[in-house]
């Protein structure tokens, strides 16, 4: 338990289901604080007075191996309310006497819908007979725990919903936590407010007057440095901070010269004269290019550009006296990712260029305001700060810049063609009001080039590929279908107006099995 001992919450048990952390947001959005755990990490909770509900996620295992994953019967001799979703109703069941069975034929995947058998506190308003769920289960509750009343049915499952009212224990077998179960917000209301009586304890305003308060007193008479790329996340910390210590925060903003066309100095002004954050340019352009000069590989090229920029910012900040403090932006989803409950270690994918190799270096103590929110937590944070609107509803942009969306080696020629189609693209993404319905929206450059013809002269040049993405958190990715006619704009625009373009592509693949980079 790391973040809040004081505050009455809901704990989420992570059985690692790929969807845990919507169940967290689902709770935050209602105006309730949440913490998701590991169910190892309960052994070492004692205190239970200020959680006031438990909600034990779904997951890939089933309660019929040896070896489950289980939580201790501590949880239940407090007789706080329980709701267990999918692998959490099999495992109460499981506990509590009654049977699961593993049927490959039985399975349900996508949606099915459930008919009402008995009314419940925890589906008030949820349904009046039957209502359409997502399910994804082999495992189904065959036979009733002791105690137990059954709520709702499927066709194939007997047990969707069952309840224990005497000792405030639920579970569903379907996921109202994902948006293709109708109305699903109406069950996690009903469990905080109806079951858990938990009072509304979470908004962005009183999280925003905590921090503060807490950067004040971590930090004191010292100074924090804090690397500030224009993204949302280290632009929130800068403001949050600055807002707690004033001058004593000191932003440095290393210009490698892999930004999008116009985008870093314009950010810089607006924080130094806008903002009136004590903030260091550096212009390492110059070094990034010869140090980057025919390196055409995806991982070596990330790996460069990331030790580089840590070896600057190193440089820079050491020319400050009395830093003891390194602010970073590190979000929940992060915190989250770090401790997955399955305990696998996923493959590398890609080197992701963040500055976590800082601190060790560095010898800095880290503050991290941003570690309990989720994403679009902290834009609304942001927004509360004052932060202009084209900052925090910036689409996410990676550490290495262009520099992963030129593909193959970079050269400033190409970072020019680049930066002027990507800024074509994203102007007319923002004329047409698409900007803000899409997660995130880039151009990169291909290494091919194409024949093409303009006026009566043959071309011989690099092709351009569009990319929008929609996603929650980047985790994974659909593919943006653009109105018709757009991308035929688009295309026409950058071949017309980029010397160096004659050929624009729009890139249709989601994620997985691709990624939302290129590189
Ligand atoms: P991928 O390409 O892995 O990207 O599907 C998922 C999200 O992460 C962003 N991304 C990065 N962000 N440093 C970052 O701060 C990086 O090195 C980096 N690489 C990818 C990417 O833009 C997308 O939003």
């Amino acid at each position: 338990m790391q973040f809040h001992n004081n505050k009455e919450k809901i704990l989420i048990i992570d059985f690692g289901s790929q969807v845990t952390k919507l169940i967290a947001r689902r709770v935050r959005d209602l105006g309730v604080y949440s913490e998701i755990i590991i169910p190892k990490d309960l052994q070492s909770i004692n205190n239970f007075e200020n959680i006031k509900g438990i909600i034990l996620s779904g997951g890939p295992s089933s309660v019929n191996k040896l070896r489950f994953q289980s939580v201790p019967s501590k949880i239940f001799a407090k007789k706080i309310p329980i709701l267990g979703i999918c692998y959490g109703l099999q495992l109460i069941s499981k506990i509590f006497g009654g049977r699961v069975k593993s049927s490959k034929r039985k399975r349900e995947f996508g949606r099915a819908f459930i008919y009402k058998k008995k009314d419940s506190l925890l589906t008030r308003n949820f349904f009046n007979y039957k209502t359409s769920v997502w399910m994804s289960h082999e495992d189904a509750v065959v036979k009733m725990p002791k105690n137990f009343n059954q709520i709702a049915y499927t066709k194939d499952s007997k047990l969707t919903i069952i309840e224990n009212k005497k000792e405030n224990i639920y579970g569903v077998q379907f996921h109202p936590e994902v948006t293709h179960t109708d109305n699903g917000k109406q069950i996690f209301k009903n469990f905080l407010f109806l079951i858990c009586k938990i009072k509304k304890n979470w908004n962005i305003s009183s999280q925003k007057n905590r921090l503060i308060k807490y950067i004040k007193k971590v930090v004191q008479k010292d100074k924090v440095i804090c690397a500030l790329s224009g993204g949302v996340d280290s632009s929130v910390v800068a403001l949050l901070v600055n807002k707690a210590i004033k001058k004593n925060l000191i932003c440095i903003m290393v210009d490698t010269g892999l930004m999008r066309k116009n985008e870093f100095k314009y950010t810089y002004k607006t924080f130094k004269n806008k903002y009136k954050l004590n903030v260091k340019l550096i212009d390492a352009s110059k070094i990034f290019l010869k140090r980057l000069k025919n390196i055409s590989n995806a991982e070596k090229k990330r790996k460069t550009i990331g030790k580089l920029f840590i070896n600057i910012f190193d440089k820079e900040s050491k020319k400050f006296k009395n830093v003891k403090f390194l602010a970073q932006g590190t979000l929940y989803p992060d915190i989250i990712e770090s401790k997955s409950s399955t305990g696998s270690k996923t493959s590398k994918i890609k080197s992701h260029h963040n500055v976590g190799g800082l601190p060790k270096k560095m010898n800095l103590k880290l503050i991290e305001p941003l570690k309990d929110f989720f994403k679009d937590e902290v834009r609304e944070l942001g927004k509360n700060l004052g932060l202009s609107k084209n900052i925090s509803h910036r689409h996410p942009f990676p550490g290495p810049g262009l520099g992963i969306r030129i593909i193959g080696n970079i050269t400033p020629e190409k970072i020019k063609i680049l930066q002027e189609a990507d800024h074509i693209y994203i102007n007319e993404l923002n004329k047409n009001n698409l900007y803000n319905k899409i997660w995130q929206a880039y151009a990169a450059l291909l290494p091919i080039k194409t024949v093409g013809v303009m006026g009566d002269s043959r071309t011989y040049e690099y092709t351009c590929l569009l990319r929008a993405v929609n996603s929650e958190d980047g985790m994974s990715a659909d593919y943006f279908a653009f109105p018709k006619g757009f991308l035929d704009k688009i295309s026409n625009k950058i071949i017309n107006n980029v010397k160096g373009i004659n050929r624009v592509v729009y890139d249709i693949s989601s994620k997985p099995p691709s990624t939302i980079e290129l590189e």
